[in-house]
């Protein structure tokens, strides 16, 4: 592994590699093991060019578990400001000597851009890991999503998964449709309106599901978008309050689903928007547990590649 862009295309083998990679890195805490050497000496570079809670601030404990020299570069008073290129901004962190990059960016490739300019340059003993592009993809997401999926239903060839929400404008959904397909799930279902499902959705493997009636009757697991207003210049199509109503994850609606389902949802959470706060904070919810194996996973992912 060189670098880790989208789950989209990785075989199942290197899925289920840094699965089981991670698996032993969540019992450190429970062992009081604070740190492993497999990064020692390596500088790890945090380029978050939008917002982010979770997934740059796993990135940063998975890499000083590690132990990695961590540095993130707070781009909202760095020179991005005064007009500096990404590629630019990347070379001069590369004179610093750089060993890898952690990039999350509004535009879609971004990350991809970087690592063809690495590699064309040279310098393709830095590793890039995309933390979320655009609506493109979030890999590091989908394989932590797995991982919990892993976690409390043990296999994936026996599950009904629904993703529910705004899929249109969600790089975690379509990083989890690729995962959820590659490690064989038989059915994956997507609910949600008209106006936030892709056109081709059904092209993407999926079982298109018009109402959440119909769409949860018996799955093992259901898997909440957030509405990504950013990414809708304006146009929200429904209102969230006819969100909520229709879409929205009550208890009621989640009675549908087995009665061991697991709620997943990748935070941020709208509260009374796409999920009801007895949902999100009820026994079916494992959100919080996503949280921490993202820790482990990130983990796997930056020693596999910095083994290279
Ligand atoms: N799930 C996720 O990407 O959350 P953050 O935006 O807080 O990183």
């Amino acid at each position: 592994l060189q670098h880790l862009l989208t789950l989209d295309g990785l075989p199942r083998s290197i899925i289920t590699q840094i699965l089981d990679t991670a698996a032993p890195f969540t019992e450190m805490a429970e062992r009081e093991v604070k740190k492993l050497p497999l990064l020692r000496g390596k500088s790890v570079f945090n380029l978050f060019f939008e917002n982010s809670t979770r997934t740059r601030t796993t990135f940063e404990i998975a890499a000083k578990r590690l132990s990695a020299d961590v540095i993130n570069l707070n781009v909202s008073t760095s020179s991005t400001k005064k007009g500096e290129t990404l590629l630019d901004t990347v070379d001069n962190l590369c004179a610093m000597q750089a060993d890898m990059f952690v990039v999350r960016h509004e535009s879609s490739g971004a990350p991809h851009l970087i690592a063809q300019h690495l590699e064309n340059t040279g310098r393709d003993h830095i590793h890039v890991v995309n933390a979320g592009d655009g609506r493109h993809a979030h890999p590091t997401q989908g394989l932590l999503d797995m991982y919990t999926i892993r976690h409390y239903k043990k296999e994936f060839h026996n599950l009904t998964v629904a993703i529910v929400g705004d899929v249109l404008h969600s790089r975690v959904a379509r990083s989890q449709i690729a995962a959820l397909t590659t490690l064989g799930v038989p059915e994956v279902r997507v609910i949600g309106p008209k106006t936030l499902l892709p056109t081709d959705v059904e092209k993407m493997g999926v079982r298109y599901c018009p109402t959440m009636e119909e769409g949860l009757k018996d799955v093992d697991v259901v898997m909440m978008l957030r509405l990504q207003n950013e990414r809708m210049n304006g146009a929200l199509l429904p209102s969230p309050q006819e969100f909520f109503k229709v879409w929205g994850l009550t208890a009621e609606k989640l009675a549908r689903a087995k009665p061991d389902a697991i709620v997943m949802h990748p935070g941020p959470m709208n509260r009374g928007v796409e999920i009801d706060s007895a949902v999100a904070d009820g026994s079916q919810a494992v959100i919080l547990p996503q949280v921490t194996f993202g820790i482990a996973v990130r983990m796997a992912v930056m020693s596999m590649l910095g083994s290279h």
